[in-house]
């Protein structure tokens, strides 16, 4: 058979491919981006900074001019504290939704920041729903904030924003969302969610390297958050007003990072924006999910919850399945998956965001039905137990 040329070419430097969600694979020309220095204090430097923030708000679409967006230095996380703690004010009460890693680590922050949080804890991956956050705020009127985690990366579930937000403006309270893993590939339109703020990193949907994160937020929330945070560094109020009045960053900026992410937000525009990123992804997942499931694998969520931006899968029960043989296997066919983040059974994930497409998907399960037979793994069927785990879902 005749194979098209594939769209997105392999790692020019033979890396394997990463299957997981960010670091990720980039394009040789988002790397290449980094091969020059740039003064901090320039004006070039500044006219890249002013334009990946004119780009990053321009993703929000229509309403999205009362919106101002603040990069800040570090990983996601570091951009995730800045939020809470700039956003939250000290006497308050935040009720964090949880279902996974990345709620807990919300929950985490507000504990040392000493900011009164509740958490709706759903365990590792039942999402929270509407009608569940509308009934503890009726419940709890000293609640002002909560804390809702767009995607959890940690099972991959698409946790359902839209009906958080109906609930948490219906009872008057404010919203704050990370959007670490989505932001990029899955809409978050403010005509259609309303939110105060939400976070993201450079090394997510936008295909860029690791080194900050940004903050995109309502310009009245941001205009009083002067005095909220307990941090110098992660003040996203100070960070905004300088950045505002002089274009520079308050401290010294990632500036070779800005400059690759410039470069995946000019692909990104190519690709079709949000649309067209997400609906890449979005096949990535379908492809690779079809083969992986007609190998015997289960994912974890039914085909409602799952993002298109990484997947749960169960082990296989055959006692010849040992993840890290599974995993080195893998490497050395050219790609590199991720351990599971499941307390209950185990498991493993593959991403679908970075520079692949479903020619790629193909290959990540053609390997995966090979090391499947090099390990003597008869069925990839899972044990009774994960099964039952998984029926809680449906109930
Ligand atoms: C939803 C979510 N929140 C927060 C983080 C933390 O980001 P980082 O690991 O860059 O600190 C991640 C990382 O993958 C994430 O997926």
């Amino acid at each position: 058979m005749i194979q098209s040329d594939p769209k997105i070419p392999s790692p020019k430097l033979g890396e394997p491919f990463l299957l997981t969600p960010g670091p990720l694979t980039t394009s040789y020309a988002v790397k290449q981006a980094m091969l020059r220095d740039w003064g901090s204090w320039d004006d070039d430097f500044r006219a890249m900074t002013r334009d990946m923030r004119t780009r990053l708000l321009a993703l929000l679409g229509e309403g999205g001019d009362a919106y101002d967006c603040v990069p800040m230095q570090g990983s996601g996380s570091f951009s995730v504290e800045a939020m809470l703690a700039s956003f939250i004010p000290r006497e308050s009460k935040t009720l964090v939704l949880a279902n996974g890693a990345y709620g807990q680590r919300s929950a985490q922050t507000l504990e040392y920041l000493g900011r009164d949080h509740l958490v709706l804890d759903k365990g590792d991956y039942l999402p929270p729903r509407g009608s569940e956050v509308a009934e503890i705020l009726a419940n709890d009127p000293a609640i002002t904030h909560v804390v809702a985690i767009h995607c959890e990366t940690s099972s991959g579930i698409l946790n359902p924003v839209e009906e958080i937000s109906e609930a948490v403006y219906a009872a008057g309270r404010k919203l704050l969302i990370d959007s670490m893993s989505a932001f990029g590939a899955i809409e978050l339109k403010p005509l259609e969610i309303r939110y105060e703020a939400m976070v993201s990193s450079a090394n997510k949907c936008i295909e860029g390297v690791p080194g900050f994160g940004f903050i995109i937020a309502r310009k009245d929330e941001l205009e009083v958050a002067k005095g909220n945070s307990h941090s110098l560094s992660l003040d996203v109020h100070a960070q905004w007003a300088h950045m505002e009045k002089t274009g520079q960053w308050r401290f010294t900026p990632p500036t070779h990072v800005v400059a690759a992410f410039l470069e995946a937000l000019r692909a990104h525009e190519a690709e079709g924006g949000v649309a067209g990123r997400g609906a890449r992804y979005a096949k990535n997942r379908d492809v690779m999910v079809a083969g992986m499931r007609e190998l015997g694998f289960e994912t974890l969520l039914q085909n409602r919850w799952l993002s298109p931006i990484i997947v749960t899968f169960f082990c296989p029960a055959d006692e010849k399945f040992v993840f890290s043989r599974f995993y080195d296997l893998m490497k050395d066919k050219g790609f590199i998956i991720y351990p599971g983040k499941l307390t209950v059974v185990d498991s493993f994930r593959v991403g679908c965001i970075g520079q692949m497409d479903e020619q790629v998907m193909r290959q990540v399960v053609a390997a995966a039905k090979e090391t499947l037979a090099e390990m003597g793994v008869a069925s990839a069927a899972p044990p009774a137990l994960a099964l039952k785990e998984r029926a809680k879902l449906a109930a």
